[in-house]
């Protein structure tokens, strides 16, 4: 597939996975691609804990229980550091880890996996500390996305996007 085709591809897999296991290199290549991500600052302040199988998956469902991790063989936890800005008059972190977990979604894309986005559940403090304390994650880092990998067990519910015309304008808004 070319970029544009990974592009096209890419959905979020809100269904079941295949049990089937993902290869540690498969998840490390995912992982590689989030990390060459740009950074506010070159930060680089995300960091991921790498969950290579259904055990170490089912561990973070036990936090919660969310339909999206469910099936899931294996995932990507993607937290930042809170402290990389500190000294700093910005905070990019919501920029830099976006930017990382949107390039794992394509990666993932690129080598025949499925993915979602998942922040909702790790919102609430509660389910974020315990969330934490499961990817043995200190409290100066924030679970931001997990992202459940696995093969699709059937073809995913697709969402439409809206026309082009809908979004772009030339010039000035609305032309
Ligand atoms: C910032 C962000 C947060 C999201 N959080 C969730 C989530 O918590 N649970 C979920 O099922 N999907 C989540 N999604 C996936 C969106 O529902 C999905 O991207 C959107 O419906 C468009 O569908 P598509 O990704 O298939 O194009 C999130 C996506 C983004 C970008």
């Amino acid at each position: 597939m070319d970029y544009f085709d990974v592009v096209d591809s890419r959905y979020s897999h809100k269904e079941k996975f295949l049990s089937d296991a993902v290869p540690l290199d498969v998840l490390e290549k995912i992982a590689k691609a989030g990390l060459a991500a740009p950074t506010g600052m070159n930060s680089q302040c995300v960091k991921l804990v790498i969950l290579q199988n259904r055990e170490e998956v089912e561990a973070l469902c036990q936090v919660v229980s969310t339909d999206g991790m469910l099936t899931a063989p294996a995932a990507i936890a993607v937290l930042t550091d809170t402290e990389a800005y500190k000294d700093s008059p910005y905070n990019f972190e919501m920029e830099d880890y976006s930017a990382a977990a949107t390039q794992m979604l394509l990666a993932a894309t690129a080598l025949g996996y499925s993915s979602l986005w998942l922040d909702s559940p790790y919102f609430n403090e509660k389910e974020q500390k315990e969330a934490r304390a499961v990817l043995g994650a200190s409290d100066k880092y924030h679970l931001r996305v997990v992202l459940p990998i696995g093969l699709p067990d059937g073809v995913g519910s697709r969402r439409e996007k809206l026309p082009f015309k809908a979004r772009v304008s030339y010039g000035v808004m609305g032309k």
